[in-house]
């Protein structure tokens, strides 16, 4: 894909309170991306409507009548000052789209789609008196053929490996529970993608599992079988015998396995969940 080739075009972008320093080339929206333009330096965003603005006036400006304090659509998780909002990407387009541009910054590898109608994003917020500051968010189709439970996930780096990467998986995963469904988030997954789903999943099993089937603990879970399977073989824990899987650990080879995949993360509450699955 060309756009994997392409060099960084703006070097910074003012979010909110934060100024960050990008990682990637994004194909910004034609109005910023004139061409003639070499590469930007910095780039302003209003954290609310995710406007782009290549002066600090013109972002000001939009400021004074702009008066959405919230990310469009429904929030469907309040826990404390935390909440996570659904944005459906047909009715929010430019704002998705806008999204997606920011996202692309600290994005490499993955094909992201700027055709937005198919998702709904699911966007996780901080609040304070200013109003509901994006933390990170991921996207999910809205029916999705291979059994994807996430699309696209992001933490915005001035909250990474606070454990809100950790927070989105969990929360995809207990939406595929209220959807009865298992899954698993869309491949090729980016490296810290990877590490971040590999040290989730390695967290699950625990001495209790000694009991349950792969198939049982793929429901209680949302895991499907594969990710199961392949998270236990990679621990070297799963044993095959007569026909069944199972688990075999010791709790002292968990509590190995656990010291090496990092904190749990920030929680979620699922009683804190207002959702009902939209087919
Ligand atoms: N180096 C080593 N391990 C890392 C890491 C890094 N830079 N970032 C995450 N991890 C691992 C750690 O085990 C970490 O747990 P710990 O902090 O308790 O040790 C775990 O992954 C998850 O950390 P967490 O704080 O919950 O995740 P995060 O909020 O930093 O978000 C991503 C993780 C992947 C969402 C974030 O790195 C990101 O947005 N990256 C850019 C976009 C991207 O690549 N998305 C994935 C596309 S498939
Ligand atoms: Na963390």
């Amino acid at each position: 894909h060309e756009e994997l080739t392409k060099v960084k075009n703006v070097n910074k972008i003012q979010f909110g309170k934060y100024i960050l320093e990008t990682w990637y080339f994004s194909p910004l929206p034609r109005e910023i991306w004139k061409a003639g333009d070499d590469v930007i330096d910095q780039l302003y965003m209003c954290e609310f409507a995710l406007n782009f603005y290549k002066t600090k006036a013109e972002l000001e400006r939009h400021q004074k009548k702009n008066t959405m304090r919230h990310p469009p659509g429904d929030e469907i998780y309040r826990n404390g000052d935390l909440s996570v909002f659904e944005v459906d990407g047909e009715k929010s387009k430019i704002w998705c789209q806008n999204l997606c541009y920011l996202a692309k910054m600290f994005l490499d590898h993955k094909y992201l789609y700027y055709d937005v109608d198919p998702f709904f994003f699911y966007v996780v917020c901080e609040c304070d008196s200013q109003g509901f500051h994006i933390v990170g968010y991921f996207s999910k189709e809205k029916e999705s053929a291979n059994g994807y439970n996430l699309a696209c996930i992001l933490t915005l780096p001035q909250h990474q490996r606070k454990g809100y990467g950790k927070f989105i998986i969990n929360f995809s995963y207990a939406l595929s529970k209220i959807e009865k469904k298992h899954g698993s988030p869309e491949k090729p997954l980016s490296d810290l993608g990877r590490v971040s789903y590999e040290s989730f999943w390695a967290r699950r099993p625990n001495p209790e599992d000694r009991m349950i089937s792969i198939e049982e603990l793929a429901d209680a879970t949302a895991f499907t079988l594969v990710d199961i399977k392949a998270t236990l073989d990679r621990l070297q824990i799963l044993q095959y015998n007569q026909g069944q899987h199972y688990i075999n650990a010791n709790p002292k080879i968990i509590d190995y396995h656990l010291q090496k995949c990092g904190g749990e993360g920030i929680p979620v509450d699922p009683s804190k969940i207002h959702w009902t699955p939209h087919l």
